[in-house]
Parts: structure tokens; sequence; C-alpha cells
């Protein structure tokens, strides 16, 4: 598994689903689970939806932006944090939330959010 799709690849995906090539790169730019590029070695998503907005997402948010050096939809220099938006985590109430990989992390400051990249950053 590759975990992204090369462009390279468009071409035969469209051939073996008797598609257009705009047709397969219309889904794959469409859903955002969809990459074109390798992600990092973590995926950080950033819960942007109501419930955690109002606990202070925003700020987590530009923090996060900030202190990564990256935008939503792109990868830290190093390789090692893919930063992507998300829209509910179903853990509203204890927002703002964020998702490290598969694990769900809750009342996430911008101080907790520095310590858990630091706990990514060193994982393997
Ligand atoms: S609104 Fe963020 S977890 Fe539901």
């Amino acid at each position: 598994m590759l975990g992204y799709i090369p462009k390279d690849a468009v071409p035969l995906i469209a051939s073996e689903l008797n598609l257009s090539r705009a047709e397969v790169h219309g889904v794959i730019s469409f859903y955002h689970y969809f990459r074109n590029a390798l992600p990092g070695k973590h995926v950080v998503h950033v819960c942007r939806a109501e419930a955690c907005q109002a606990l202070g997402a925003g700020e987590l948010e530009a923090h996060a932006k900030e202190t990564l050096g990256i935008d939503f939809h792109q990868t830290t220099a190093d390789q090692a944090i893919s930063l992507e938006p998300v829209y509910c985590l179903g853990n509203c109430s204890l927002g703002p939330s964020i998702m490290i990989d598969k694990h769900l992390q809750g009342r996430v400051s911008p101080e907790r959010f520095d310590r858990l990249m630091a706990k990514v950053r060193a994982k393997p």
C-alpha cells in the first residue's frame, strides 16, 4: 500500500475502470481522504466543526499551522506530520479535538498540541 495515488496511476485507473482521466481526477480531488502525494509519517486531523470552534478550535488551528509551518493538506518538510481538517470527530463536548493517526485527543490547547507533536516526532 502506497498511502496515496500517484499522478502517473490515474491513466491506469481510468483504463481499468473504463472512466475518463477527468472522472478519476474529479473523484480523487473531491474526496479529502484520497491523496496524490506521499503523506507524512503521521497524520494530524484538527476538528473544524462548530462545537470545537466554540471551544477554541480556531486558535488551535492557527497555532498548529504556524508551529508546523504548513497549511491543511500539506506535510512538514521533514515528512513527519501531515495536517488535515476534519468536521467532527464525535468528541464534541471535549473540544477542541484532534486525531493523531487513529488516536483521538480532546481538550487540546495550543500548549498541549506542542507537547503532543513533540511525542509524535519522537515516535519511531
Ligand atoms: S465538533 Fe469537534 S469533535 Fe465534534
